[in-house]
Parts: structure tokens; sequence; C-alpha cells
């Protein structure tokens, strides 16, 4: 269920895999489904795209057998329309791919939609607001990179305050305020009410649930302490 509603749109957590325990993988995922997460969000990285390799499609599906929240497929690769119909076939429920990986983004989002899945556009630090000018109308979930991406556990970025309120002010203004706005890296309950309260609607939160010092249940209930509840 969602951590908070703030002007009557409902605040999902999608706690992100990447700082999990990859020994005991299942646990932590089964462990943040049971403390509230709405979503599980899967960090694909290809090492080009990013300076880093994760996981990729045996994990989702291992995953898909273990939980029931849906799966977002976070994918930091280049040239992601390669694979979005293996990561649906793993069960992915949702991926998110950059606008910086992939030369045919519409057609890309297309595929996505077309496989069954909802679809989402990712835009990394540097990446301004009008890259998205004529692909809005075709997504369900635009993601604001608040660190750069590749790794978690990082400082919050915080000028992302800003280009989350004016993505807000955008999508409201075209008639687009459905469309999810999810922020990822460095959010945690100290600054999850500034970013939602910013208009994100979609929280990401990697070592805040799985690598601090509270297990996944504490950080949750702390998220939601910090948030305006229905
Ligand atoms: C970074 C990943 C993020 C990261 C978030 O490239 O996309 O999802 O795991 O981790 P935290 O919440 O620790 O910044």
């Amino acid at each position: 269920m969602p951590i908070g509603t703030i002007n009557n749109r409902d605040i999902l957590l999608a706690p992100s895999v990447l700082s999990a325990d990859f020994a005991h993988l299942g646990d932590d995922a089964r462990a943040a489904e049971a403390a509230g997460a709405d979503w599980l969000q899967i960090d694909v990285m290809d090492g080009v795209f990013v300076p880093n390799i994760s996981i990729g499609l045996p994990v989702v599906a291992s995953l898909r057998r273990v939980v029931s929240v849906p799966l977002d497929c976070h994918l930091m690769i280049v040239q992601p329309e390669r694979y979005v119909a293996d990561f649906a076939k793993a069960g992915a429920n949702h991926i998110t791919v950059h606008v910086e990986a992939t030369t045919h983004l519409h057609r890309t989002i297309q595929q996505i939609k077309q496989l069954g899945l909802t679809a989402g556009v990712a835009l990394n630090p540097a990446t301004p607001l009008n890259t998205l000018d004529e692909i809005l109308p075709y997504v369900d979930l635009v993601l604001i990179m608040s660190v750069n991406p590749g790794f978690g556990g990082q400082e919050y970025i915080p000028t992302s305050t800003n280009k989350i309120a004016r993505l807000r002010e955008l999508l409201d203004s075209r008639g687009l305020g459905n469309i999810a706005i999810q922020v990822d890296g460095g959010v945690s309950q100290k600054n999850v009410a500034e970013v939602a309260g910013a208009g994100a609607t979609n929280i990401v939160a990697g070592s805040a649930v799985f690598n601090s010092r509270q297990t996944p249940a504490e950080t949750i209930a702390g998220m939601q302490a910090a948030l305006p509840q229905r």
C-alpha cells in the first residue's frame, strides 16, 4: 500500500534490490514486500551505459517466483530494445529505459507496451526535461535519476528537487498528471518528504531499505511517518 499521499496522489515505494544481500536475495525481497513495498526495482547494468555490472534475466525470473509485487526493471543498458521481450518473459511488470541509451525511444516504448507492460523513460541528472517533449504522451512513468546511475549508497543530488517540481508542473500543465514521477538515488526517510512534496509519486530506495542499520520494516515505517497519510 502507498507509503503516503500528497495532493491526493498516492506515493508508492519501490525498493531497489541493488543494495540487498545477494546471498539471500529472496529473503530480502520477501522482507521488503512484507514490510509494505509496492514495487520491487531491479537495477540491470551492462558495464557500458553505466560503469558497473549488476544482475539480469535469471534474477528477474527467480524473484518472480518469490514475490507478488510488480517487478520494475530499470534497464541501465545500451540498446535496451534488444532485451525488453526477454525481461517481459522473465516476469517484469514494468520496464524503464534511458532516453540516453536508445536511438528509437518511441519504438522501444511501444514495444514495451505491446508486451503488456507499463513503460518508463529515465533521465540522467544532466539530461534536460525537454528531451521528454515528444515521448510524454506514450509513457506511464518518468524516472528522474537523483544520482549518477551505476551504484547504490550515493548522495542525493540537491538540484534534483527543482527538476522534479518542474516535471510535475510540466505534466500537470499538459493534462498528463497521471504519469508517475519516479525518483531514484539517495532517497531515505530523511528526504522523502522533500522529494514527494516536489511531485514524486514513486520512490526508489536501495541502501535505505536494504543496507542500513534498520530493518526494511523500520525504514519503510520511517518513510510512512515522514509523509502525510490519506
Ligand atoms: C543507481 C540505481 C539506484 C540505486 C538506488 O544506479 O539505479 O536504484 O540502487 O540506491 P540508493 O537508494 O542507495 O541510492
